[in-house]
């Protein structure tokens, strides 16, 4: 048996390369992926833990995945991401109707669990341990993109306080450089010209455990750490112009890392770092393992060598025993940093998480004000960073029509912003164009192509 398979995904860019990888695996057995749900077979929901209104909305779509069975009867309705591995056989408890969970680290098996459901031997529930060992090499389906992310370092040896990443994805474990060299290899084959390498403490690759093999031409790197090393053998792939991770964290932004940036021309000028606060009494609490010091030290070193470098950050407000001033600070902070963009989250207790047991010590609607005071600065902020931007001429990867005005085109700089303009008629999807910036707001950029290169 097989069938056609509609995913939702909900959760990070990691998340995001695991849907992908489930539906590769589903495409080898002979399933078929479509873009409308009604059309499915099988509706699977990706989910993410991160925090309690990422779980809700998984959960309200579960709900009503699993009462839309009285009217699709042979419909088949499973879970898989984060709070699959989180929650287990309690999702089947919650859910009438629901068919299968699969855990992060049995996603190779998907097709076969399906496959039992539909011979009728649901429901079924396969969640291992986190840090199962999952295949070597990672399938993709054919790009429509000319973007990509590749998974260089799975789950997270950091115990942030409030995170609940670690105990779903769990410890930190390195991918060996050569599966992520061949993975991007063949994507770039296949068309792809940026690619993000993705990991929690992405900057920790390699650090702790054998990542070379016996490949002898890594040894000859002018880059004695492991993750610029890797960017520098990443970056020797031909054809592929522009490579960045995330997240970045204070303690990997060594010297060889601006190096690295500076120097390998693919590496693009552009790092997310999450700050978190920039109060050390709340860092301390959060156990992030720098200082608002070292956060700026770090910054500044990669700025000395590459000065036009793009800075994005996480700052979660409303942590337990944050104060006005504790606030004040992050407020200022964030305004010397000059943050190009920043994601601002209401602190939300997870279960099991140091920081739940805290208790909250900051109200909603108190949450609420200093997440709009923030976003309000941010959007001043990349106002007027996108302002300076306003005549000049800005290398562009195209991604296609936008889906609301088909005559309008979208890509990205290389600083990650994105740039709209109307499409000449001869650029296409995956070109590098030249285009000169005419308007800015906060989030986009607006112009004409100047040439094509
Ligand atoms: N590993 C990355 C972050 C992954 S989670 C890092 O540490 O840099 C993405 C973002 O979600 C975090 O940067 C943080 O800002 C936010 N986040 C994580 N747990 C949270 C929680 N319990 N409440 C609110 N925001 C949270
Ligand atoms: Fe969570 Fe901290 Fe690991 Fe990021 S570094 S995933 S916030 S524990
Ligand atoms: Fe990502 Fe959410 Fe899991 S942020 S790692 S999908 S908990």
């Amino acid at each position: 048996m097989s069938g056609s398979v509609y995913f939702h995904t909900y959760g990070c860019q990691m998340n995001e390369r695991d849907g992908e990888s489930a539906a590769a695996w589903l495409e080898e057995s002979g399933f078929r992926i479509v873009e409308e749900e009604e059309e499915a077979d099988v509706v699977i929901v990706n989910t993410c833990s991160v925090r309690e209104k990422a779980e809700e909305k998984a959960l309200g779509k579960l709900g009503l995945l699993a009462a839309s069975k009285r009217r699709y009867p042979g419909r088949c309705v499973g879970v898989m991401g984060c709070m699959a591995q989180r929650l287990g056989e309690r999702l089947l408890e919650r859910f009438k109707g629901l068919d299968f969970v699969i855990g992060t680290s049995r996603l190779h098996r998907l097709a076969e669990v399906i496959r039992c459901v539909q011979e009728g031997g649901g429901p079924v529930v396969e969640v291992g341990e986190a840090e199962e060992e999952r295949p070597e090499l990672e399938p993709f389906r054919k790009p429509v993109h000319p973007i990509a992310f590749v998974n260089i370092l799975y789950g997270c040896n950091r115990r942030c306080s409030y995170c609940i990443v670690p105990s779903v994805r769990g410890k930190e474990r390195s991918r060996l450089a050569k599966a992520i060299l061949a993975e991007i290899t063949e994507r770039v084959l296949k068309g792809v010209r940026d690619v993000t390498l993705l990991g929690q403490d992405v900057m920790a690759y390699g650090r702790s455990a054998a990542v070379w093999g016996d490949d002898t031409a890594f040894f000859s790197s002018r880059f004695r750490e492991p993750f610029p090393r890797l960017l520098e053998a990443v970056s020797r792939i031909p054809d592929l112009w522009r490579v960045r991770f995330t997240s970045g964290h204070p303690s990997g932004c060594t010297d060889e890392l601006a190096w690295a940036i500076a120097e390998l021309p693919p590496v693009c000028e552009h790092l997310h770092m999450p700050l978190q606060s920039a109060s050390d009494r709340i860092l301390r609490r959060m156990r992030r393992g720098y200082t608002v010091e070292a956060y700026r030290e770090a910054v500044t070193r990669l700025r000395a060598a590459v000065p036009n470098l793009a800075l994005t950050t996480d700052v979660i407000v409303g942590f337990p025993g944050e104060t006005e001033n504790d606030f004040e600070a992050t407020r200022a902070f964030m305004d010397e940093m000059g943050f190009d963009n920043a994601f601002i989250f209401k602190y939300s207790a997870r279960p099991g998480t140091p920081a739940a047991a805290w208790g909250e010590t900051v109200s909603e609607e108190e949450k609420q004000r200093r997440n709009q005071v923030l976003l309000a600065d941010q959007n001043r902020r990349s106002q007027a960073i996108h302002d300076r931007l306003i005549g000049q001429t800005l290398e562009v990867l195209v991604e296609g029509p936008s889906l609301r005005n088909a005559e309008r085109w979208s890509g990205r700089t290389r600083t990650n912003k994105i740039v709209v303009f109307p499409n000449p008629g001869r650029v296409q999807i995956g070109d590098r164009v030249l285009v000169r910036i005419e308007r800015a707001m906060p989030q986009t950029l607006y112009g004409e192509v100047a040439q094509n290169e």
